[in-house]
């Protein structure tokens, strides 16, 4: 289909919760090592929301920065999207809606998208539909997430991992195809829905004594299966990305991986090509924040002068679901 409006990702926002939980901390909660944590998924630390900090408070300041870094009035949004799996609410009210509240929006539009870590990609692709079909102009898309209210302090193999934050951006029509969303590659398999759970509260497992007993709430994932099949995955689909749109690993300058573990972004880059210099990392000050870790991620080279307008970048991700998504799009911020 042609089009002659298009969609350009007007700026970056995030923020990132005060309590920082070391590795040095999760030594006294459960059987590992700071060694063993940074070895086997580059993390040192991980920030953790405070007890009265919800998913929407957090979700809110990321959102105000972006939207004053785009430049716009509120007014001029007309659609808020929220991706998150540890919303403030399981059923309802949707996060966005809460959002949307917290920063002065009204009468438009909001929803939630459950995508897991591949939230913000997923987030970008709604947004790019959207705006493309002509039914919106100004998109508000928000990852954020408490994760630290879902995780087992007492399990090992996932409390390492996981943080708390929020990330935000502006997507608005431009008729510049400059500036323009190139392309995205969303795309899911449920077969693999076991791999990364939540197991309640839901309709399998209503809100029970005995949910609760056996610990059905928390995020339960199967680390090593999980690991395997996101370099395998992500690997094919950034390398199909590029060729599809006849780019090669030199032309991006900033690679934008999910933050989930550094073995799985070191073996995805190192098989694109991309020198150190190209692959953004946040991991080892945040951990993995799920749908926040790309915003989190694109508002950290964004803060410290890296990302300049116009430039390319190649975003990935892999996620719950089985989810994941890859985008090549420019920065269209100031
Ligand atoms: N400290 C010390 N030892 C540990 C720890 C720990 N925190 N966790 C596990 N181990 C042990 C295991 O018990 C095991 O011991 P054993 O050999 O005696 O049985 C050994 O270390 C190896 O365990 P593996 O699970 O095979 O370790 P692996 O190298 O796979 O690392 C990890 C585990 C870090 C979880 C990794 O598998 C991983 O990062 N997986 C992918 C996560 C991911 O990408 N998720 C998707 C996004 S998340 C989302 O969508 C919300």
């Amino acid at each position: 289909m042609s089009t002659s409006t298009f969609a350009a990702l007007r700026s970056i926002g995030a923020y990132a919760p005060k309590k920082v939980l070391s590795n040095k901390d999760l030594e006294a909660m459960v059987d590992t090592s700071d060694e063993w944590i940074v070895k086997r998924t580059g993390i040192s630390e991980r920030r953790i929301a405070a007890d009265n900090e919800y998913t929407s408070d957090m979700g809110a300041k990321a959102c105000e920065i972006a939207i004053t870094r785009a430049g716009i009035m509120k007014s001029e949004i007309d659609l808020v999207i929220c991706a998150t799996v540890t919303p403030d609410y399981f059923n309802m009210p949707s996060t966005a809606c809460i959002i949307s509240k917290k920063i002065g929006i009204s009468n438009v539009q909001a929803f939630d998208i459950s995508a897991a870590c591949s939230g913000f990609v997923y987030l970008l692709s709604i947004a790019k539909a959207f705006i493309e079909s002509g039914m919106k102009k100004n998109i508000l898309i928000v990852g954020a997430e408490k994760f630290s209210s879902i995780v087992d302090y007492t399990d090992r193999g996932t409390c390492i991992l996981f943080g708390d934050g929020a990330g935000a951006a502006v997507v608005s029509a431009t008729s510049n195809k400059a500036e323009a969303i190139v392309d995205i590659n969303a795309s899911a398999d449920g077969t693999y829905a076991d791999f990364l759970v939540t197991p309640g509260p839901g309709s399998v497992h209503p809100a029970t004594h005995k949910m609760i007993e056996e610990k059905l709430n928390f995020v339960q994932m199967k680390g090593n299966e999980t690991f395997k099949l996101a370099v395998k995955t992500l690997t094919q689909d950034v390398t199909e990305i590029l060729k599809k749109n006849n780019l090669k690993a030199s032309d991006i300058p900033h690679f934008v991986p999910h933050q989930a573990n550094y073995r799985i972004i070191k073996a995805v880059g190192d098989a694109l090509g991309m020198s150190k210099e190209q692959v953004v990392l946040t991991i080892q000050k945040y951990g993995n924040t799920s749908a926040a870790s790309i915003p989190m991620a694109l508002n950290d080279i964004y803060e410290s002068g890296r990302l300049k307008k116009g430039d390319m970048m190649l975003l990935d991700t892999f996620g719950g679901g089985l989810t994941w998504a890859s985008a090549l799009l420019p920065f269209a911020g100031k």
